[in-house]
């Protein structure tokens, strides 16, 4: 049998694909990259917004069809899409064989020995932690990876259709982790990024109190592991103990992605959000003042329903005032089954497009002029790979995660291998990349 494994959506997604492909190693069992050479397809799917929606519906579709031709053998779809529309896809998609959902990955195994035996089947629990693969299988570049510290989510933002895909908040045992993430580092890994719909809670569920300070720490150990970079932050959850670890850690990327999703009080209160633009403020304030070299990244959503023009005005000074080093920018997706889909004055999509434009060419200027001040820094470059032209190099810094931020263009004689470090003297700079050479 032959597999090919079409993973979509986000970095927690990734890793269930990664997991799943890990669940089904089997000596008669080889995996392929590409659609044309496989017998049986999974498609991993992400129902976020809209697009996320279509595209997964899209993939479905196709591989159906290839079904129908019998290009291929099995089809079975997994992953948020499938957790929600368990039925729907069953009965509208006759080609589907099976549908795993979000908490049951794990059943993999078990789901495609039924397909082969011509049964069709769904697993799709809800609340279920899905064990770890020891023999995980990863499609990201090898010298990073992501670390998937918990599933779920207790915070039921208005605007979210997630904890009623992925269920409550539960954290991996620490253990598990460390030995996931020593797994990995062995592999290769020299950058884990610790992910989870919100990581700063880690551990409330298991241990009683936020233990991602503790787990840092016991991460940091690990031998030949160069950076750990820390993902979806909730602005409320961040302690003093965090910010002081991460001061405290040298192997602890000082980066922290921090989504605020606005700063009008109005919008953040009919957002679900705990948060008020004071609080905001005083959590980035004091995460800068500790460390003053910090690089924040932010998400923010334009146009959610009942947003007027003032709390654009509010939204668009904060932005202004908080200098982020990284922000993006989505116009409000309206999600069946979330309540904010139910929220009178939605605004118009034109109105959202435009408010969220509005913010990015602000944010332009902010990232232009922060990268200037690099300009003759000497940063540490992890080696990401050379271009196809001339003997450039391209990196990242402490500053930048892998596919969302920027990169430094550098060059360099000889051969670098993908993951190392190197000292780069920073040259050059446009609004989101660098440019500089080896010292
Ligand atoms: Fe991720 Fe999309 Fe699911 S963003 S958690 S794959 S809905």
């Amino acid at each position: 049998m032959k597999i090919c494994m079409i993973s979509l959506g986000c970095d927690k997604n990734l890793v269930d694909s990664e997991m799943m492909l890990g669940f089904l190693h089997r000596g008669d069992v080889s995996f392929t990259g590409q659609v044309e050479e496989a017998d049986t397809v999974i498609v991993n799917t992400c129902c976020f917004i809209l697009d996320a929606k279509k595209e997964s519906i899209r993939t479905v579709l196709d591989m159906a069809e290839r079904k129908k031709k019998k290009q291929i053998r099995a089809l079975i779809v997994a992953g948020c899409l499938a957790q929600r529309y368990r039925d729907e896809i069953l009965n509208e998609i006759p080609e589907v064989d099976a549908v795993v959902g979000t908490s049951d990955y794990d059943a993999i195994g078990k789901v495609l020995k039924k397909v082969e035996k011509g049964e069709r089947t769904a697993a799709c629990s809800t609340d279920r932690l899905p064990r770890m693969s020891r023999k995980r299988t990863f499609s990201s570049a090898g010298y990073f990876g992501y670390l998937k510290i918990a599933e779920g989510c207790d915070k039921h933002c208005t605007y979210c259709i997630i904890p009623s895909l992925r269920g409550k908040y539960r954290s991996y045992p620490m253990e598990d982790l460390v030995r996931q993430a020593s797994a990995m580092v062995s592999s290769g890994v020299k950058e884990l990024i610790l992910v989870a719909q919100e990581t700063t809670v880690y551990g409330t569920d298991l241990y009683g109190k936020k233990s991602l300070p503790a787990l840092l720490k016991k991460l940091c150990r690990i031998k030949d592991l160069e950076w750990i970079r820390i993902l979806y932050c909730y602005p409320e959850e961040i302690t003093e103990e965090l910010i002081q670890t991460i001061r405290k850690e040298k192997k602890v990327c000082r980066y922290l992605d921090i989504p605020v999703q606005h700063a009008s009080d109005a919008i953040l209160k009919r957002m679900g959000r705990r948060t008020t633009e004071k609080e905001l403020e005083e959590i980035i304030g004091r995460i800068r003042e500790v460390i003053p070299e910090m690089a924040i990244r932010t998400t923010l959503i334009s146009g959610f329903p009942g947003e007027t023009e003032k709390d654009h005005r509010i939204l668009k000074s904060f932005v202004r005032r908080m200098k982020f080093d990284h922000l993006g920018v989505f116009p409000y997706s309206r999600e069946e089954g979330t309540p904010a889909a139910l929220f009178p004055d939605q605004v118009p999509q034109k109105i959202k497009k435009l408010r969220r434009a509005d913010i990015m060419a602000i944010q332009q200027k902010i990232s232009a002029a922060k990268m200037k001040k690099l300009k003759g820094k000497v940063l540490e470059v992890m080696v990401e790979g050379k271009l196809p032209r001339e003997n450039v190099y391209t990196g990242r810094t402490y500053r930048d995660a892998p596919e969302v931020d920027g990169n430094v263009f550098f060059p360099a004689e000889g051969t670098l291998l993908s993951g190392s470090i190197v000292k780069v003297k920073i040259t050059g700079s446009s609004e989101y990349d660098l440019t500089g050479e080896i010292v």
